[in-house]
């Protein structure tokens, strides 16, 4: 027995002291803004000493801007030889003024200094200074406010303007990996906007492969942010020419390729599907178009912002629109011999799959459980406009957005088959209603939420149209039976696709209270921040365990904004927890909460960088459970 444990150890220890020999520097993403958090996993206080110097040359690039816009200004800002500098960038006179913007490379000394490489150089405070503009305005990213702290005696409040502070600028030497293809040379590149990694990397030479894997990032993950730097390997010293014309700037990277995961799958019949599905997107809409235009334009009633609390409920208000016969008929037609993915059911095989509609059938509402096939799926019963659901789930193929896979059409009623998810919805196991001992730990938690920002995200960026799906919510989270979330009831959904900046208005105002945004509320303003509001009011409810309530939004502000921000946190979190929580991520999340609900949609988060956050802080998770379970 006691092997178990021992064993477990050995493992660690040798899985994580093999990947520090191996691993490469992890990108520093958009922490670099975190400067009062204790956040100190990616790369923020500097590239790791795991190459197989401790010292080497390395280059940095510095972009040109008053006051330090020529060679013999910016050497001194990053203690540089300005000769070298002159040299590397073809330009013979140190004093002549560069353009603005115009990219210089700079060959510094790194070494190791204890944990991390760095270049070594210093700067006198001036009025107005804090470690985080130095680091990202006065050095452009070359160094982060975290990095400063951690190697300053001033508190961050208290810069003496005047005094002389050590700047460790971002640079790293070759790992052993690196080594063995030939890199010599690790080049701390500035992202600037509109850049990727691709790009970044043809400017070198050098492929995107290798950078990417310079910077433990992936096909899969490979976002970039500007003001933070990015390892690209070379094998030979970089030249730049600023004596030569300015060169265009490059076009903007093409999307890269959706990746998406497929909840069934996919086999050599996917082609099928896609032509399927392109063929019946374009007749879908045209038939969904027509019921459409029977059911509301002819019936169109005007009506002022009115707000459906609850909009499930709705549904089931027997009052909707008595439902004609023939558009239905034609639908279903149309479904039966264009939409091969959904299938279409009698009603007598959904009476038999849920015995008749019975009430030990009954989940909740107006769904059911029925046995199709041996299967379990959901039923849901539901008169109205059910074109929109039907429209988008038929396109959409994620792991984390429910699967409609048939309908069936009845009395004035439309069924709907959806795959089954059996554990049930998300707000069932964080509110633990009639003293269910139903709980979730931590890393279930973050992964609920990682899974339903990814969902979101894939509405948002890769389904075709993208949507908004407006009604974010816990109960709109089905949780399988290894509890990853799968988000349902696309009813409000709405396409997106207007361009960035330009955003839909709407008078009607649906949606429940306490996750809608502000500036839907008053405006009727549709973009797919929205959605990142709600997601924020979840993720709340996911670390308190409570239903909304704004009395935790200041509990909120507390932990990030005082000093005692870890006192409060206990406050915040889910008491079921039993501090069985690691305190660091818990504030880091706590913080994305915070950036989702910001009145100004521009200030939330985009989803894909929601996923990044919540991906990195899944792993780091996933070792803090590791550490605990040994210690
Ligand atoms: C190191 O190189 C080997 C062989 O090229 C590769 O399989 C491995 O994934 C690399 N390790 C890291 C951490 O990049
Ligand atoms: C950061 O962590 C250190 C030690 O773990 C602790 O002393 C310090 O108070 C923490 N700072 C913040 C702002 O949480
Ligand atoms: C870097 O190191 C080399 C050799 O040790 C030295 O000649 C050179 O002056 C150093 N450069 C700077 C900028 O310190
Ligand atoms: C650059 O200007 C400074 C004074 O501003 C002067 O001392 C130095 O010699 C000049 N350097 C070159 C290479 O012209
Ligand atoms: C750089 O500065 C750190 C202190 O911040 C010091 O420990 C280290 O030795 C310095 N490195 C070099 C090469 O001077
Ligand atoms: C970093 O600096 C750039 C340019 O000076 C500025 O546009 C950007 O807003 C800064 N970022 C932060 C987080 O302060
Ligand atoms: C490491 O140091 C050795 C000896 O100074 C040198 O020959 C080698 O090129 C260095 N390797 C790298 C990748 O810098
Ligand atoms: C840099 O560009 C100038 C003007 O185009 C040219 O005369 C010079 O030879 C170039 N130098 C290098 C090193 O390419």
């Amino acid at each position: 027995m006691a092997c178990l444990p021992l064993l477990s150890f050995f493992s660690i220890f040798f899985l994580s002291s093999s990947s520090l020999i191996n691993a490469q520097q992890p990108y520093i993403r958009k922490s670099i803004t975190l400067c009062e958090s204790n956040y100190t996993w990616d790369s923020v206080l500097g590239y790791n000493c795991n190459g197989i110097n401790t010292s080497c040359q390395a280059y940095l690039t510095f972009r040109s801007e008053p006051p330090y816009n020529t060679l013999s200004s910016i050497a001194a800002l990053l203690r540089a030889d300005p000769s070298q500098l002159s040299q590397l960038n073809s330009l013979p006179d140190q004093n002549q003024t560069i353009q603005t913007n115009r990219m210089v490379i700079v060959p510094v000394n790194c070494s190791c200094s204890g944990e991390f490489y760095q270049a070594n150089t210093s700067y006198v405070i001036k009025k107005d200074d804090s470690y985080l503009l130095i680091a990202n305005n006065t050095f452009q990213g070359l160094s982060t406010c975290q990095a400063l702290q951690a190697q300053n005696s001033f508190a961050a409040n208290n810069l003496a303007i005047g005094a002389r502070i050590n700047v460790p600028l971002r640079c790293a030497c070759p790992t052993k990996n690196q080594s063995d293809v030939g890199v010599r040379y690790l080049l701390s590149y500035l992202v600037t906007f509109g850049q990727s990694v691709s790009i970044i990397s043809s400017q070198f030479g050098v492929s995107t492969e290798s950078t990417l894997e310079a910077n433990e990032l992936s096909e899969q993950d490979f976002n970039i942010y500007p003001f933070t730097t990015l390892l690209v390997p070379l094998q030979n010293p970089p030249t730049s020419n600023l004596s030569a014309e300015v060169p265009p700037t490059p076009p903007p990277p093409p999307p890269p390729p959706p990746s998406v995961p497929s909840s069934n799958n996919s086999s050599n019949k996917t082609w099928i599907y896609v032509v399927a599905g392109v063929l019946g997107g374009v007749s879908l809409a045209v038939v969904i178009g027509a019921i459409i235009f029977c059911f509301f334009f002819r019936k169109k009633k005007k009506s002022d912002p009115i707000v459906d609390s609850e909009v499930f409920e709705a549904h089931e208000k027997p009052n909707k629109t008595k439902v004609e016969e023939k558009p239905e008929e034609f639908f279903l037609e149309g479904i039966h011999s264009i939409a091969q993915s959904l299938k279409v059911y009698t009603f007598e095989e959904l009476q038999s799959a849920t015995d008749n509609f019975s009430p030990t059938c009954w989940i909740k509402g107006s769904v059911y459980r029925g046995t199709i096939n041996g299967d379990f799926a959901a039923i849901k019963k539901m008169n109205g406009d059910v074109s929109k659901e039907i429209n988008i789930l038929d396109k959409i193929n994620h792991l984390n957005l429910i699967r409609l896979s048939g309908v069936c059409f009845n009395d004035g009623n439309w069924y709907l088959v959806y795959e089954y998810a059996v554990n049930g919805p998300l707000s069932d196991w964080l509110y633990y209603k009639n003293g269910d001992q139903k709980f979730l730990n931590w890393i279930q938690r973050i992964q609920i939420a990682l899974d339903v920002a990814t969902g979101i995200n894939y509405l948002h960026s890769y389904a075709s149209p993208p949507y908004v799906h407006k009604d974010l919510k816990s109960s709109n989270v089905l949780l399988d039976g290894d509890f990853r979330a799968k988000i349902t009831n696309f009813n409000l959904a709405r396409s997106a696709d207007g361009k960035e900046g330009e955003f839909a208005l709407t008078k009607h105002i649906v949606g429940t209270k306490g996750y809608m945004a502000p500036e839907y509320l008053e405006n009727g303003l549709v973009s797919p921040k929205l959605d990142v509001y709600a997601f924020g009011v979840l993720l709340m409810e996911i670390l308190t365990g409570k239903e909304i309530n704004l009395q935790y939004e200041e509990v909120l502000f507390s932990v990030i904004n005082e000093k005692d921000g870890r006192e409060n946190l206990s406050n915040f979190m889910d008491p079921c927890f039993q501090s069985n929580y690691p305190v660091e991520l818990a504030i880091f999340v706590v913080r994305l909460i915070d950036s989702c609900i910001k009145t100004d949609p521009s200030d939330r988060p985009g989803m894909d960088e929601i996923v990044q956050s919540l991906s990195r802080t899944l792993s780091s998770s996933l070792s803090w459970e590791l550490s605990v379970s040994i210690s």
